[in-house]
């Protein structure tokens, strides 16, 4: 485990640049995609994370033959052999990601069968997958849950549903979108998620064939084909990570730029980074452009805020900011409305000086599925709060990037365990820290 360390010498600002490229959520997705092509599919601007490599094996294992193209960051797709893979291959991957869930519908269309590990992903509630499953069931599959994972089959085919999501969820979304474009007719989705990364999928879809009408009022439409293409496709860039470098800028009073950062797609982030008393810059240059954010100086404001589907803050953009929310000056507070459980990491903060409680209670106005159920899903972080260095260990994802942050902004040496969880969705996080003035060793 040792190597699995980082050591972080803190208090210093984080200044320079990084660069962001497309959105691990919604690559990931577009590598299911290729799956329903009957033609090869071309990516670029992929980011060379964990998430990718075990979407990549899994496609592999089916028989997608997966190449490096000539750029950077280029990856090319041939499905033209898609087959099935074996039970204990694919069980390899158990537990290392929850993108498995979506190459249901995929592979149904293209093998009549699938089997689907167990899932895997952040430490962040039970995560259960009943959309998906119920959605699933409706199109015509019979589902099979066994000790070694779901077999999946579809003997009459799969035939388009109108369905409602009870709430708008990301994945559910993608799975019925994923399995709509091919199965016969219509189906209606309604209470859809619509984040941009879905849009983005959307138009992946559209340019393998599908036929896809996004209405209002969260209501999606796809008329069922036949066949599908490839696609070739740039990504959206990745909003999450743009947004928690532009946290570590505001956390430790730095100046960041993060090329390729989209405003568009943060719009919601921007109003509150600039709320606080962040400072930002757009280049909206379309080759070359991005987003400098600063902290100006001076205090700090705090802000009340809850986390929501898109257009609300997304839940992956909470963490990263609560750190620097810990150098306002006075009370804020954050009502996460995704997650039931998703202040666990505050916990760690608290030893390294922070003043934050958790509260069962909804600390906001949005109506939220956790108020009655005795879920701490509400923060009030007291600031200025001086960090000191600590040991800690990394839980999730994005738990795991505030981890770093709030190390980078306390003084002293700090050792953060478990570093590599960072790897699944942070390409090249720690050559980026030392670009940006971090000392940090393993
Ligand atoms: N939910 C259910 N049943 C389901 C599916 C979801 O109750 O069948 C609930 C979840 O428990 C959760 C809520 O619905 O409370 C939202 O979950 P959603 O399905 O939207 O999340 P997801 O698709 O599993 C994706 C991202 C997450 C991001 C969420 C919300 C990927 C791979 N993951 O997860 O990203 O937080 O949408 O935007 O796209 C991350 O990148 O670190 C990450 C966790």
């Amino acid at each position: 485990m040792s190597d699995d360390v980082l050591i972080v010498s803190g208090g210093s600002p984080l200044k320079g640049e990084v660069r962001v490229r497309g959105a691990k959520n919604l690559v990931s997705k577009a590598m299911v995609a290729t799956v329903l092509g009957e033609s090869p599919s071309r990516m670029y601007d992929v980011p060379r994370i964990r998430d990718v490599e075990i979407v990549r094996g899994l496609l592999e294992l089916h028989g997608v033959k997966v190449t490096n193209g000539d750029l950077d960051g280029e990856l090319r797709f041939d499905p033209s052999n898609v087959e099935r893979a074996g039970i204990d291959e694919i069980n390899v991957h158990a537990g290392s990601s929850r993108i498995p869930i979506l190459l249901c519908g995929p592979l149904l269309h293209r093998l009549g069968h699938a089997f689907i590990p167990d899932l895997g992903g952040c430490h962040i509630g039970p995560r259960p997958i009943d959309y998906h499953l119920e959605a699933l069931r409706r199109f015509g599959a019979i589902v099979d849950k066994t000790p070694e994972g779901l077999h999946l089959s579809a003997p009459d085919g799969l035939h388009g549903i109108k369905y409602e999501l009870d709430y708008p969820s990301v994945g559910a979304t993608e799975q019925i979108l994923l399995t709509a474009v091919r199965a016969e007719g219509v189906t209606e989705l309604s209470n859809a998620a619509v984040e941009p990364e879905i849009i983005d999928l959307i138009c992946i879809l559209q340019k393998m064939g599908a036929i896809i009408k996004v209405h209002t009022n969260r209501v999606i439409e796809i008329q069922g084909v036949p066949r599908l293409g490839g696609f070739t496709h740039r990504p959206i860039p990745d909003r999450i990570e743009a947004a928690s470098w532009a946290s570590a800028a505001l956390a430790t009073r730095g100046d960041i730029t993060v090329k390729g950062a989209r405003q568009a797609d943060m719009t919601t982030y921007l109003n509150v980074f600039r709320s606080i008393g962040g400072e930002f810059e757009i280049d909206d240059n379309p080759v070359d452009g991005g987003i400098r954010f600063w902290h100006p100086g001076g205090d700090l404001r705090p802000v009340a805020l809850e986390t929501d589907v898109h257009p609300g803050f997304m839940t992956d953009w909470q963490q990263p900011l609560v750190v620097a929310l810990t150098q306002a000056n006075g009370l804020s507070v954050v009502h996460e409305t995704v997650y039931e459980k998703r202040f666990g990491y505050t916990s760690a903060l608290n030893q390294m000086g922070a003043h934050i409680q958790v509260f069962q209670d909804c600390l906001g106005g949005t109506p939220c599925r956790f108020g009655r159920m005795g879920f701490r899903h509400s923060a009030v972080i007291a600031g200025p709060a001086k960090l000191h260095a600590t040991d800690l260990i990394i839980p999730d994802l994005r738990a795991g990037f505030s981890h770093l942050i709030a190390a980078l902004a306390a003084e002293g040496t700090s050792r953060v365990h478990g570093v590599d969880l960072i790897n699944r969705g942070y390409e090249d996080f720690e050559a980026k820290l030392a670009g940006l003035g971090a000392t940090v060793s393993r």
